[in-house]
């Protein structure tokens, strides 16, 4: 995670620095900085907290220069770990982990060198000091081959006053040039307003960026081609447009996103080459991280009741670490918003290997994904801002429905296209009652822990309700299979606790209020989100929530609704702020 940018070109870089940050607050917000070379010295600004701290500076001059925010790994946020580093001449923004920095910090210990913070990062700066010899780009080429793990690193030096230098392995970098400018940062979304040509870099690549635009290298230090990036700069320029956050402007938005998810599968070019896998497909995993994961979860249910194809889901982190049995025919989906989260990619890539067919489910275009990927299918939220994902989940989910629905016709059953895109209007519908939601946060504000109960996709969509609230409320919740309670976790219910059970699937409702009644005697107060009314006055139930009726297999992208809204006004009654919750970023590109 972290966030970097970079400038060099004829106004000063201070500005575009601290606007670009903003944006790549969504990487991390825990600290923050800018550097600035000004008369051969480079200055720097740094904070503890987010780049607003900053604001002071951006009046300071200096027409070369390159900034961070962070999201703390090694060592805590403070302003001797915040980013950039120095070491003599030179300066380092990184993103990413340095996995042998113990070892190169001992080697450059016993050199003499004394270091200024408990950081991985700041061994680039030494090692560059270490390996310069007048030219920055040949010294980053040596630091890159020193370092491993992930890392997405600009660079500048007091003695050359119109040049960055970057290098990338794993983590993303985009460079651009235009505008009388030359530009570097974690994603598009920082510079993308400017309007300007923008590349990737891929893996192993360097970038050279000074006032003849920018060159691009191979790991030897060719000079490679580059395609310009396809983008909309009023898309990628993040706007609240009148919500108070980010996140509730995202979920206002979840109706139209889940019916572009739908029309876009449709017609995405991908759609024959997937069918022709689907039909030879035997068995699915799914890995996925946090949200992305409760998705996959879904759409297990969806997919073996439909299509009677076993799934299994997996986390990324233990998937990739667990030497899985992959045979034949398995097709591996990867579920990742940003398209970025590393152990998504490492599990994904290991799948690949195992010989799966790779099909990444991604919201982000030119992602890390998308590259190793043999089909990749977007989500189509947009941009998603607010750390706690919504938009993005709704859109995965009717994405993952539309794969069960290929598949079952794949395999000479029938087409549920037609039920999910009547879905669009269901959610619109669905939309409105979770303002009901509101009423409830009374109930939750003094509670010392809320679980959340329901039985097959009920099960998948209360884990989402719970992981959203503690992200954003940080109260203790668990999300609990209904029946499973009984079996130890009900002696943590007790007079008052808060229960939000979920009803959707007729064929389970029954067995669901067994827990309910059981919660009910130990002094909970129930709170329902149900698709079947005749629940909704009984006695059990303080208050509830009523959804319009539609498949259990499909009812999370419903049900998960209010969950999502409780989350965001019970964060704002507790005085947090939903988009950015605490030690949390939004791109987990680090293990
Ligand atoms: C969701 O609210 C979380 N912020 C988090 O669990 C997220 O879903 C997870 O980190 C996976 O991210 P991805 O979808 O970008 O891979």
């Amino acid at each position: 995670m972290c966030g970097i940018v970079g400038y060099y070109g004829k106004e000063n870089a201070a500005p575009f620095l601290l606007d670009g940050l903003k944006k790549l607050e969504y990487r991390g917000y825990d600290s923050a900085g800018i550097a600035l070379l000004r008369g051969g010295k480079i200055n720097l600004y740094r904070c503890r907290g987010r780049v607003r701290e900053l604001g002071s500076a951006r009046r300071e001059k200096g027409q070369l220069g390159i900034g961070h925010t962070r999201w703390a790994t090694h060592g805590a946020p403070s302003e001797a770990n915040a980013h950039p580093h120095v070491y003599g001449k030179f300066a380092i923004v990184h993103n990413g982990i340095i996995e042998n920095q113990f070892e190169l910090k001992g080697e450059l210990l016993a050199r003499g060198d004394t270091f200024s913070s408990e950081t991985d990062s700041e061994v680039i700066a030494h090692l560059l000091a270490y390996y310069y010899e007048g030219d920055l780009l040949a010294a980053m080429q040596k630091t890159a081959g020193r370092l491993k793990g992930s890392y997405a690193v600009a660079a500048m030096c007091e003695e050359i006053p119109d040049a960055l230098v970057c290098a990338r392995s794993k983590s993303p970098l985009v460079v651009g040039e235009g505008n009388g400018g030359v530009y570097v940062a974690s994603d598009l979304s920082a510079i993308a307003a400017r309007g300007v040509a923008l590349y990737a870099l891929g893996d192993g690549e360097f970038a050279l960026l000074n006032g003849k635009g920018v060159t691009v290298y191979d790991r030897d230090l060719t000079v490679i081609p580059k395609e310009p990036l396809e983008y909309d700069p009023e898309a990628e320029a993040p706007d609240k447009r009148g919500y108070r956050h980010y996140m509730r402007k995202e979920m206002a938005e979840i109706p139209a996103v889940i019916g572009k998810s739908c029309i876009d599968f449709a017609r995405d070019p991908a759609y024959e080459e997937l069918t022709r896998v689907l039909g030879r497909t035997q068995r699915i995993h799914i890995v996925a991280c946090g949200t992305a994961y409760h998705s996959g979860l879904c759409a297990k249910f969806a997919i073996e009741s439909l299509c009677r194809i076993p799934v299994e889901v997996c986390v990324a982190s233990e998937y990739r670490y667990r030497n899985p049995i992959v045979p034949p025919d398995t097709l591996a989906l990867a579920v990742t918003q940003s398209g970025e989260t590393a152990d998504t990619l490492a599990a994904a890539e290991l799948a690949k290997q195992a010989g799966a067919y790779l099909v990444a489910v991604t919201n982000v275009p030119y992602s890390s994904i998308t590259r190793i990927a043999d089909t990749v299918l977007f989500t189509g939220a947009g941009r998603e801002i607010a750390v706690a994902a919504t938009k993005s989940f709704n859109a995965q989910l009717e994405l993952l429905y539309c794969i069960a629905s290929a598949l079952a016709e794949s395999k000479g059953g029938q087409s549920y296209f037609a039920e999910l895109h009547r879905l669009i209007e269901t959610v619109a519908a669905a939309e409105k009652s979770c303002e009901e939601v509101r009423g409830w946060i009374p109930y939750f504000l003094g509670a010392r822990s809320v679980f959340f109960l329901g039985r097959g996709a009920d099960y998948a969509a209360a884990l989402e309700g719970s992981l959203k609230l503690k992200e954003i409320t940080y109260l203790p919740s668990e999300g609990y299979a209904a029946g499973e309670l009984k079996h130890g976790t009900l002696a943590l219910v007790d007079e008052g606790t808060p229960v939000v059970a979920l009803l959707t699937d007729p064929a389970l409702a029954e067995k669901t209020m067994n827990a309910v009644h059981e919660v009910y005697a130990r002094g909970a107060n129930v709170f329902l989100i149900t698709s079947l009314p005749e629940y909704v006055s009984r006695k059990e139930v303080s208050s509830a929530v009523l959804l319009p009726a539609c498949r259990a297999e499909f009812s999370p992208v419903l049900s998960v609704l209010p969950l999502q809204a409780l989350a965001y006004y019970l964060s704002i009654a507790r005085g947090n702020n939903p988009d950015k919750p605490r030690n949390l970023a939004k791109s987990v590109t680090v293990e």
